[in-house]
Parts: C-alpha cells; structure tokens; sequence
C-alpha cells in the first residue's frame, strides 16, 4: 500500500454522470491488480474529510496511469469532476484483496452491472494479456447507460442487456448467463448487490444443472483451502467485488462488514472487495 500524488492526466463525462479519469501514479500502477481499489482524498479546500474508495478501473504500468470510472453520486464525486489536468489528489493504495484466476482457466466470464464495470474492466486486460478468451455480459437500465465497447480490449466479446430493451437483448444481465455457464471455466462479477446475490445462487446450482463443474481433475480434490484465501478465491468458480459504504479502507472502524457464510464478519475493505460467493451470506441482508 502507498500514498500517491497522483496528477490528473485526462478526464471525461462517458455517459450521462459517469466520468473516467486518468492519473499518473506510477508506483500505484505498477502495483495494483484487478479487483483492488484505491482510496482518494479530495482537496482540503472543499471540506470533504473522509477519503472516497473507486476500484481501479485500468493500470498501465508502462505508462504509470491508472483510471478511475465513476458515477456523480455527492460532493466528493462532483468535486473530481471540477480537477483540471496538472492537478493533484492524493490516493492511497492499491487496496484490497484482488480477483485470483485459476491458471488453468481458459475461458473467463465477466459479468458487470452497470458502474459494476469499473470492478471488472481491468481483469478483461490482465486475461488477454495472458492468452485466456473473455466474454463480458454487461446490464445497464437502457441504452444511454450502456458502456462504450470501444472501451473495451478488441479481443473481447460484449454482450449486451438492457432492462427495457433499448439496446441488446431485454430483460436483467443475469438471464444471459444460462447461455455462457457451460463455456466459462470461471466468472467474475460486480454490480449491484441484488445482482451479484443472483448470480451466486446460479453459481451454486450450475455443478447440478450441468453435471461438470470442475476444471481438471485436480479442482476440489487435494486439501481444501482456509475460507477467505486466495486459494480459496482461485478455486471457485464465482468470485465477486462488493461495494459497501466505507469509513477508513484498512479495517479499522468495521464499517464496511458483510456477513460471511461462516458467520464471521467480513470487512471488505481488508477480507474483500473480492469474495469466492460462497463465502458471503447473501440470505443475512446485513
Ligand atoms: C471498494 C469500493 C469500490 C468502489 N468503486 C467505485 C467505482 O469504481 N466507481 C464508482 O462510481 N463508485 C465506486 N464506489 C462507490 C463510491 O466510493 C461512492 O460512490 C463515492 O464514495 C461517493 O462519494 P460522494 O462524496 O460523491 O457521495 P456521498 O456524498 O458520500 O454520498 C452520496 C450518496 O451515496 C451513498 N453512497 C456513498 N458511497 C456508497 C457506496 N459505496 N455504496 C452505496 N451507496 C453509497 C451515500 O450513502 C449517499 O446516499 C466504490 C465503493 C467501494 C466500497
Ligand atoms: S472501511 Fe473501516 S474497516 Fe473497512
């Protein structure tokens, strides 16, 4: 973990309030992986004490930019929108627990709701990099809400959901999943907590539906790895990026907790934002 001044090098309205920002940080680039998020303070001129976490949307480590992807919720969204190239924020990070691919998995399934695709847009780059096929399913409300696939690495397939139809196929991002579940050795979500939950439970019953849930003969043979390690997150088939509203990102105030499956409190700030989906219990409504 570092503490950055990070200069803004770009930055742009991509839809309707949602904005994707570029800072050159390069120790934070060089650093952070797919699923881990920063926390970002914004001037001390604007009164705004509390730091405000964004996952890390790309990271170049060749360039040292990394971006943010963020929608204009409050005070502290707004004021970032207002910075001009030069300036600087200061972002502590990269933060998190991130996604772990099992290297035996070929073929990645990326699922993202709406702002949901800032958690997963960087591991789209790290999969390609490294010779594994992605399919991202993506779900918006409408067409202007869509992300741009220019955006997006060439080499990915986007398929698109929009609830009222405007764009790609109707209905919730979830309903596409039946058609990609038998191709995906393992999937990868973020969004919100209604679809992250549904998709926990297809995750759950998809070793019944299709009778072949394992990779090789090796996955869930051998010891099983301790709740809440990277092994254990490597090894399931669903891993998800929580949000949760935040107070200090190293877990220190618990106001970040989840309930986990084992009925321990998880911080996502420190256990996550990244869970196996069985390690959340998602019938808890904390
Ligand atoms: C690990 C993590 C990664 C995140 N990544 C992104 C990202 O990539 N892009 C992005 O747009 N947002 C992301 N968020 C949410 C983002 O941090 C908040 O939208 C931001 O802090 C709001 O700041 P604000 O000052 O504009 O709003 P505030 O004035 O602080 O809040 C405005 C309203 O939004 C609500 N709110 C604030 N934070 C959250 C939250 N985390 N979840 C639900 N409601 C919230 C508040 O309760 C309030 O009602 C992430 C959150 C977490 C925990
Ligand atoms: S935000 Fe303080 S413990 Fe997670």
């Amino acid at each position: 973990m570092q503490l950055a001044a990070a200069e803004l090098t770009g930055s742009r309205q991509i839809l309707p309030g949602q904005w994707l920002q570029s800072y050159h940080a390069p120790a934070l680039a060089a650093a952070a992986r797919a699923g881990q998020f920063v926390h970002v303070r914004a001037g001390d001129w604007s009164g705004l004490v509390l730091r405000r976490p964004f996952s890390v949307n790309t990271a170049d480590e060749a360039s040292g930019v990394i971006t943010i992807h963020f929608r204009v919720i409050g005070r502290g969204t707004d004021w970032f929108t207002r910075l001009r190239p030069g300036d600087t924020i200061d972002m502590l990070g990269p933060l998190g627990r991130p996604f772990e691919v099992d290297p035996r998995s070929r073929h990645l399934l990326l699922v993202a709701g709406g702002l949901g695709m800032a958690g997963v847009r960087m591991l789209a780059d790290e999969a390609i990099r490294d010779g594994r096929a992605v399919t991202m399913l993506f779900g918006a409300a409408s067409a202007r809400d869509v992300y741009p696939s220019t955006l997006l690495p060439d080499e990915v397939e986007y398929v698109v959901a929009t609830d009222d139809g405007s764009l790609g196929r109707r209905g919730f991002v979830t309903e596409l999943i039946p058609e990609y579940e038998a191709w995906a050795d393992q999937a990868f979500a973020c969004g919100p907590r209604p679809m992250l939950e549904a998709l926990a439970r297809l995750a759950a019953g998809r070793r019944e539906r299709l009778g072949v849930a394992s990779l090789g003969r090796k996955r869930g043979g051998g010891k099983t790895p301790a709740s809440g390690s990277a092994a254990a997150r490597r090894k399931a088939f669903l891993q998800v990026s929580m949000e949760q509203n935040m107070g200090c990102a190293v877990g220190a105030c618990l106001g970040c907790v989840v309930m986990g499956s084992g009925g321990q409190p998880q911080r996502v700030c420190r256990e996550g934002p990244v869970f196996a989906s069985d390690e959340i219990a998602w019938e808890s409504g904390w």
